[in-house]
């Protein structure tokens, strides 16, 4: 089953590819002047199940995953697993006001037209997996993020919020120390305060762990309160690290001693493999 390696996920396929022992496709790829994407395989493909790595965020890795879908297809290819390690829009799975779209339903099912099966990391949300309208599975993240930090004697997981307090039990499972919330208390129209709900972080390792930095902002907040709370060392960990505008330096300035993400989207804190998590998930759902 050959992968196709999208230009924003060129690594992880990479490691896919080794972990799987399955060929990588040779190809290539330019912008035009104008930025429009091409790509051009060189392989003979006709018959073959072809598998696509391609996170969909920022917006143009999106359209590049929409025309390697349709050159496999043009090439004779049989079926097309396209893996999406950070599914862009994710957060947009739902309409607040009237009149708004589900962005994440569109693009799903424009991803879906040319594919067989999906498969993603840490979803946001469960059922964003049924806006695909062919078979779509997630994987989770967090069995490898906990067992970096394993390593890094970590002795208290937090989630920023009470949704995420699963991906808070099940990390702290793997490493063998406790986990709670943050909750968010309002006192007044101005005053809120942030504190684990149930534990105290006092000189404490504490890592906050989160799907998602994207501004840094949830976070930032979450690492003050912890410092005012006397913790000892706060690493904050996701799976997707988006690390907007001056995200870095919030965490940084909040007083955060370690960030460590995932290579779903590549930056320099992609210090953790989601590439075991989807080779699993493939063999065990479409090889
Ligand atoms: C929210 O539901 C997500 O799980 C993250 O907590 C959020 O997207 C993080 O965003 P930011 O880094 O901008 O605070």
């Amino acid at each position: 089953m050959p992968i196709l390696a999208g230009t924003a996920s060129e690594p992880l396929a990479q490691k896919i590819a080794e972990i799987l022992h399955e060929p990588l496709l040779t190809r290539t790829t330019k912008r035009f002047p104008d930025t429009e994407f091409y790509i051009r395989i060189h392989d003979d493909i006709t018959n073959e199940h072809i598998i696509i790595v391609q996170t969909t965020y920022p917006d143009p890795n999106l359209v590049e995953l929409f025309i390697m879908q349709n050159a496999v297809h043009e090439a004779g290819g049989k079926k097309i697993t396209v893996v999406i390690p950070y599914f862009g829009y994710n957060r947009q799975d739902k309409k607040f006001e009237p009149g708004e779209p589900i962005s994440a339903q569109a693009l799903a099912q424009l991803i879906s037209i040319n594919a067989s099966t999906i498969i993603t990391v840490d979803p946001h949300k469960d059922h964003l997996l049924q806006f695909f309208t062919v078979p779509a599975y997630g994987c989770s993240a967090v069995a490898e993020i906990a067992t970096y930090l394993k390593k890094k004697d970590i002795d208290f997981i937090l989630a920023p919020d009470k949704g995420a307090k699963n991906r808070a039990k099940h990390a702290a499972k793997i490493i063998g120390c406790d986990y709670d919330y943050i909750e968010k208390t309002r006192i007044d129209g101005t005053t809120v305060t942030m504190k684990p709900k149930h534990l105290d972080a006092k000189g404490k390792n504490v890592a906050i762990i989160d799907d998602i930095i994207s501004t840094g902002g949830t976070m930032a907040q979450s690492i003050r309160e912890l410092k005012r709370q006397k913790a000892n060392r706060v690493t904050v960990a996701c799976t997707h690290g988006l690390f907007i505008g001056d995200a870095q330096q919030k965490l940084t300035t909040a007083g955060c001693d370690e960030i460590i993400a995932t290579d779903t989207i590549q930056s320099n804190y992609s210090t953790v493999s989601v590439a075991p998590c989807i080779a699993e998930l493939l063999k065990k759902q479409v090889m």
